[in-house]
């Protein structure tokens, strides 16, 4: 398999979409898991893309698969989009800063789990608040809480980050690495 593939596996209660590298591998929400094999050719997913998802930021200090991005790359009105990895699996999120504090989600609305509250271009931010595109719920930028909306009451997946020595990284500990996703890398 050479490109990944989102899987979304939709259960009674709740939803979860990925992104997956491998060939074969396995999606879990509640009680339910969708496991998969593809027969293929493995060659194209090669050492070189593996080289490339960890390949240096602009200032060319990414040795850690940990280190996400510089703090100043992250925008306040608006999301940066990364990508979380377990093994071959991939997890979208999104980073936002405030001041010199950064907040990061799944890059998914709980409305409809398989609606990316950012598409690639930053997520709306709109009076402290993130704003799902879609249908217009609204989401603590603290807390991640809809405030109003289809899932009021519902609240964005946090995942754990910390800001130092001027970088963001990935603290969260279902995770291997991160990589930005923006459109210079995507
Ligand atoms: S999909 Fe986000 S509010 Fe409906």
């Amino acid at each position: 398999m050479t490109d990944p593939v989102r899987v979304t596996l939709e259960g009674t209660d709740d939803s979860t979409s990925v992104r997956v590298y491998g060939d074969e591998g396995d999606v879990s929400t509640g009680d339910a898991t969708f496991r998969f094999s593809v027969d293929g050719d493995r060659e194209g997913d090669s050492s070189d893309d593996r080289a490339d998802d960890r390949s240096a930021d602009a200032d060319g200090k990414n040795d850690d698969p940990r280190r996400i991005v510089p703090l100043a790359d992250v925008p306040t009105n608006g999301t940066l989009r990364c990508e979380a990895r377990c093994d071959r699996r991939g997890t979208e999120l999104i980073l936002r800063r405030d001041g010199s504090d950064v907040s990061a989600w799944r890059n998914s609305c709980p409305h409809k789990p398989e609606v990316r509250l950012d598409p690639g271009t930053g997520a709306i931010v709109r009076d402290d608040q993130l704003v799902c595109h879609e249908h217009g719920a609204r989401f603590e930028c603290d807390d991640g809480v809809c405030t109003a909306g289809p899932c009021r009451g519902d609240a964005l997946e946090t995942v754990a980050v910390a800001v130092r020595d001027g970088a963001v990284y990935l603290t969260d500990d279902r995770f291997d690495s991160c990589r930005r996703l923006d459109d210079r890398r995507a």
